[in-house]
């Protein structure tokens, strides 16, 4: 596994040393302060009021999309907007169905229970989730063998809101029980400024406008992403500057953690030009890459991928994956005349 700066997962040991705290005060919590993702917002706003009118919780979301656009986020933002409950937690962490029952019972009504990763969750837990989800019953077995008994406890009316990376990896059922489905988009590079002056306000810098833009243009259109080269832009700015963000600190200090002007890093390049050099552009199977970049599968697809696509770079075929002219371009090769 590589560690990259421009990594949109939340890594283990930036959640444990406390550094997703930073992310935390940057969160926004009400859909005023949620820059972007409008169309979902809209859509989930309309539910929450009609919900409310109802006096009845809202339908179970579904939020999926490449990882770092907000979904957790999201997820906040609207238990706030309904002023309920937020529990949070993931599909691994989920291992038996009794883990399941216990945060179940623990819900008060109206409460929302975040699943994140939920396509993660184990088949035996599923099975308890969709009575759960459709009818708000639990059902328990009491003894073993053949004087085992099966009762039905009720639980509070609550929300599940579901995140996965992977839409495709969720069991049709499960899909099917989610009234809400929506993807989280990746985000225009004017709402990247927006989003990053904001966190500039919050963490008490001065960024100026191109300063931001330059951040917002090497950050993949990703919020975590822009909110983590903030921090390292803030920290060389301390240190080699003082304390302004300029334009042409950011790039400075942006070339120092060799991320280039669209966002990629070193192993986004090792990716492209070994599909260019060894492959003469491809098509590459996703296994070959995920050797060629020492990384699993499903992060060459929910990782590197997403991007790369968005901007054009790459393209994925029923035969494998293929540079675009633009990759030869950004990459200083004189693409083939075939292509
Ligand atoms: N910080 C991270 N994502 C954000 C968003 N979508 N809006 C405002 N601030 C953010």
């Amino acid at each position: 596994m590589i560690e990259r700066l421009v990594d949109p997962t939340v890594p283990e040991e930036e959640i444990e040393a406390g550094e997703e705290r930073v992310f935390e005060n940057l969160r926004p919590r009400s859909f005023a302060a949620y820059i972007g993702q409008t169309a979902l917002k809209d859509n989930l706003a309309m539910a929450i009021q009609a919900a409310q009118g109802r006096d009845e919780p809202i339908d179970h979301v579904l939020l999926y999309g490449p990882p770092g656009l907000g979904k957790t986020t999201m997820a906040g933002v609207i238990a706030a907007e309904l002023g309920t409950g937020f529990k949070v937690t993931s599909g691994p962490a989920i291992e038996r169905a009794g883990d399941l029952a216990s945060l179940l019972t623990n819900l008060a009504e109206g409460d929302v229970l975040f699943i994140d990763e939920i396509h993660r969750l184990p088949r035996t837990v599923e099975e308890v989730l969709y009575p759960a989800m459709e009818d708000f019953g639990l059902d328990l077995m009491l003894g073993k063998g053949p004087a085992a008994k099966s009762i039905r406890l009720d639980l509070p009316r609550f929300t599940i809101i579901g995140a996965t990376t992977r839409a495709g990896a969720l069991s049709a059922p499960l899909r099917d029980r989610f009234g809400h489905v929506h993807r989280l988009e990746f985000y225009e590079p004017a709402e990247m400024r927006e989003i990053l002056k904001r966190s500039a306000g919050i963490l008490g810098m001065h960024l100026d406008d191109a300063a931001a833009d330059e951040i917002a243009s090497r950050s993949r259109l990703t919020p975590r992403i822009a909110n983590r080269l903030l921090k390292r832009v803030r920290d060389y700015a301390a240190v080699k500057g003082d304390g302004v963000v300029t334009l042409k600190l950011a790039r400075r200090a942006l070339d120092l953690l060799e991320i280039d002007p669209l966002g990629l890093d070193a192993s986004d390049r090792r990716l492209l030009s070994a599909i260019i050099e060894h492959y003469q552009g491809g098509p590459v199977g996703v296994e070959t890459l995920a050797a060629i970049c020492a990384e699993e599968r499903t992060t060459i697809e929910d990782v590197y991928e997403p991007y790369l696509m968005q901007i054009g770079m790459l393209e994925r075929t029923t035969r494998g994956r293929k540079a675009t002219p633009k990759a030869y371009l950004h990459l200083g090769v004189e693409p083939p005349a075939s292509n």
